[in-house]
């Protein structure tokens, strides 16, 4: 019997997260989001991700260390992002940069789980250097090297923008990292884990799980928001546009999801960032037009008798363009903070691993002879 989709098939164990889908709560390693949201760093995330529990100042300070020496991005794979059309989509450039630094990673080819762990550290450090180099070239100007002392977060946008964050700016991209990091058998980790499950390399199974974030369906969500919320264009606009597109059966972005039955609790937090850097570049309108597509589509739903709630991606947008971040790069900040989550995925994977291989069910062409291809007319 083929359950589309996989939908509510259990395919592994798991001790990085858990995702309530009726409750609305989503836990990382015993803590709540909404705590480590509050109360972390997305480096205390990592180091939880990792090593099954939050650091002591001294681990984090080493951790830290570790992520500041792997920020620099080797020139042959900068190149490799220079080298791209202009026109190809950031997340396509990405994908292509990180399969390329298994070219200069001197463990590529290593898959102990001491390795892996060294790739982890070394692969959430440079896909934020490759994101923001990615956005700075395809702006037309030359990437900025990373800056000592500053944390991913910060660095990220120091290395987009040219200049240091300001405190809220700064602090509303770390818990974006944090909202991101992780969230269960999601497409992109379980591609990642498929992957892992044949002993394929990190690069690989991080490559996988890229290319499957990227679709709209998925990571891919947060950009059609920002889209979305561009074509409608003003409050008064957001009910008729809305109820069209759902007139036209098109999936509105940003809403529903697999597993959760209500609000995702991602959404708020994201929410509450935006509101706190409202003012920022125009931020304040789109607040106000998502807010109204909100509560249109909440008022369709219950028409419809539907649970479909807005998703992490919903209000990530605002937060996002506030921050200053091209609408091209939403989904590859989604990859940075997934990074942590796909690695740390890959690492359990291969811990107690079994190849990943489900059946299928043939309803195919039955006892078929072959004619000779002279007389298949
Ligand atoms: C992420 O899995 C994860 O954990 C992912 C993620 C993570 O952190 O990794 O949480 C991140 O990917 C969030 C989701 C981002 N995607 C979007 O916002 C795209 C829009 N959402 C939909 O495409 C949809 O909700 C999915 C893909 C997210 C979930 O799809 P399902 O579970 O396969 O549900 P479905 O498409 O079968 O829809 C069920 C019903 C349908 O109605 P009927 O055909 O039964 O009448 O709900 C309707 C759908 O039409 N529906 C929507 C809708 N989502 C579902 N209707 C309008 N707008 C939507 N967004």
């Amino acid at each position: 019997m083929t359950t589309k989709g996989l939908a509510d098939v259990v395919a592994a164990e798991t001790r990085l997260s858990e995702v309530l889908g009726e409750e609305g709560r989503l836990i990382y390693a015993g803590y709540e989001i909404q705590d480590l949201a509050a109360h972390t760093t997305y480096e205390e995330v990592c180091h939880l991700l990792w090593y099954d529990d939050l650091p002591t100042a001294a681990r984090l300070n080493g951790l830290r260390a570790r992520f500041a020496d792997a920020l620099p991005v080797d020139g042959r794979v900068i190149d490799v992002v220079r080298q791209a059309p202009r026109h190809a989509h950031p997340m396509t450039v990405l994908r292509t940069a990180l399969s390329a630094l298994a070219f200069h990673d001197a463990d590529a080819e290593d898959g102990s789980e001491e390795a892996n762990e060294r790739k982890a550290i070394r692969l959430t450090a440079q896909v934020v250097t490759l994101t923001a180099a990615i956005g700075r070239l395809q702006a037309g100007q030359e990437p900025v090297e990373p800056e000592p002392g500053l944390t991913l977060a910060e660095n990220f946008l120091y290395m987009l923008n040219g200049r240091k964050a300001d405190p809220i700016s700064a602090r509303a991209m770390d818990v974006a990292f944090i909202l991101h990091a992780e969230h269960g058998m999601n497409a992109s980790t379980f591609a990642a884990r498929v992957a892992a499950g044949t002993l394929a390399d990190m690069h690989g199974a991080i490559t996988a799980a890229t290319a499957t974030l990227k679709g709209p369906l998925h990571g891919g969500a947060n950009e059609g928001v920002m889209r979305m919320l561009m074509a409608i264009g003003s409050v008064e606009a957001a009910g008729p546009w809305v109820r069209a597109a759902l007139e036209r059966g098109d999936r509105v972005m940003g809403f529903g999801h697999r597993v959760y039955r209500t609000l995702d609790p991602r959404a708020p937090i994201l929410r509450g960032l935006a509101e706190q850097m409202i003012g920022q570049d125009g931020s304040a309108v789109w607040l106000r037009i998502s807010d109204r597509v909100q509560e249109v589509m909440r008022e369709e739903m219950d028409r419809r008798g539907k649970r479909i709630y807005p998703n992490v991606d919903f209000f990530s947008a605002p937060v996002y363009s506030t921050l200053g971040v091209p609408i091209g790069l939403f989904t590859n900040i989604f990859a940075c903070a997934r990074m942590s989550g796909w690695t740390a995925h890959v690492i359990e994977q291969q811990r107690d691993n079994r190849l990943i291989r489900p059946g299928s069910e043939y309803i195919g062409g039955a006892a078929r002879t072959v004619v000779p291809l002279a007389r298949r007319g």
